[in-house]
């Protein structure tokens, strides 16, 4: 790992520590970064509530919204014959409702925010380039692949809402969010490391071997989970559209087997991410890997309330949003964990290291008579 004296060489561990980046431009990226995240999950809520709300014509025409870049709030403020003019583009079905027009601008604007601060985290991962490249390589990443999300949400528009793209555009989210924790991570993983109180397991214990793999395995559940959610959301559209919008009580009974499967696999998904959280809070003193752990299990009961919610009140609005945003926050705290249990890891081995170097300095020390400092305390 790069500075945590990573080479023979003094001349190189000291190059090295010279191209560390200064606290406040590490501080400045941590927070541009975690504000990305927060924002594209922030986006997926107001996506869904776009959609659950019918407001995705809100605004009828693109990048304006009815020809203004700040939409009005009145239908008075339009020309008297607005509605003729969006038939003639072929919008028959225009008709101003400053709800829905407001919350597509929102979702509008994020969108065009997200972009803003992936571009800021790109500039702030600059001062990483030498002490941990990968910091830059993986904004770069994150810059690019938002640019791909927006072209594929256009696609997704002009393709009529095609199943295999839309559940492209739901992984793409979260590979990019899944880019920028580790750009997090390997900004941090360093200083974390040699602060044996953020990530050490309980007594320096290593965690069971197979923990990792767990994890990866809960991991591949929660993205399957997403995948079928988002066939499930198809079908409802489907069904919802067949029924003019109107008798929501009949919907989910009209569901195909596609919803069962989704429903069913809830259980492993529960089991097995169940199975991490435990190891990890009876392994854990440490504050980081136990929120990260409490927080999962929350997200994990929170879908499942909210998703058998939507089963018993016949698809409420609210519930739909809801769903979708706990589900996707998943796979983002699972990543998070994944990357704090290596580093875990990698803290105990350190801290064996230390005790074993230190015990053999002693040893050395005793025999010839002068001490021996210990590993990593020069
Ligand atoms: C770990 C558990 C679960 C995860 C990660 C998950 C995730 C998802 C996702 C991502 C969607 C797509 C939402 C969208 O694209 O708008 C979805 C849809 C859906 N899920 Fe789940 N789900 C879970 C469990 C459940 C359970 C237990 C139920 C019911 C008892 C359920 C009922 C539904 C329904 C009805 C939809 C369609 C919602 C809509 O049309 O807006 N889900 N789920």
């Amino acid at each position: 790992m790069p500075g945590v004296s990573c080479c023979n060489d003094p001349a190189t561990d000291a190059a090295l520590r010279m191209s560390e980046p200064s606290a406040s431009a590490r501080r400045r990226f941590l927070w541009c970064a975690a504000g990305t995240v927060a924002t594209i999950y922030a986006l997926i809520l107001v996506g869904g509530i776009v959609r659950a709300s019918g407001a995705g014509m809100g605004c009828p025409d693109w990048p304006t919204c009815f020809g203004q870049w700040i939409p009005p709030v009145s239908e008075t403020e339009l020309p008297a014959n607005y509605q003729e003019i969006y038939a003639e583009r072929g919008y028959a079905e225009t008709r101003f409702n400053v709800r829905k027009t407001w919350t597509e601008y929102l979702n509008r604007l994020l969108g065009a925010f997200t972009g803003l601060t992936i571009l800021a985290t790109l500039c702030f991962a600059w001062p990483f380039r030498r002490h941990e490249p990968a910091v830059l390589g993986l904004s770069v990443a994150g810059f690019v692949l938002v640019g791909v999300q927006g072209w594929l949400g256009s696609v997704v528009v002009a393709t009529n809402l095609h199943t295999g793209i839309i559940t492209l555009h739901m992984l793409l989210a979260q590979v990019i969010v899944g880019i920028v924790i580790v750009a997090l991570w390997r900004a941090e993983r360093e200083r974390m490391a040699n602060d044996a109180a953020t990530l050490a397991t309980r007594a320096n214990e290593p965690l069971p071997s197979g923990t990792r793999l767990l994890l990866v395995a809960a991991m591949s559940a929660g993205l399957l989970q997403l995948v079928v959610g988002t066939q499930v959301r198809e079908a409802v559209d489907l069904v919802a559209r067949a029924s003019e919008h109107v008798d929501r009580h009949l919907w989910i009974a009209a569901l195909p087997r596609v919803y069962d499967v989704h429903k069913w696999l809830a259980l492993p998904t529960v089991a097995v991410n169940g199975w991490v959280i435990w190891l990890v809070l009876t392994r854990f003193d440490a504050p980081l890997p136990r929120r990260l752990a409490i927080a999962l299990a929350a997200l994990l009961l929170g879908t499942i309330a909210v998703g058998t919610s939507m089963e018993r009140l016949n698809l409420p609005m609210f519930a739909q949003p809801l769903h979708l945003w706990f589900g996707s926050m998943i796979f983002g705290l699972q990543l998070a964990m994944l990357l704090v249990i290596g580093g875990a890891g990698r803290a105990s081995a350190m801290a064996t290291g230390r005790a074993t170097g230190q015990a053999t300095g002693q040893a050395t020390g005793q025999a010839t008579g002068h001490a021996t400092p210990p590993v990593g305390a020069s």
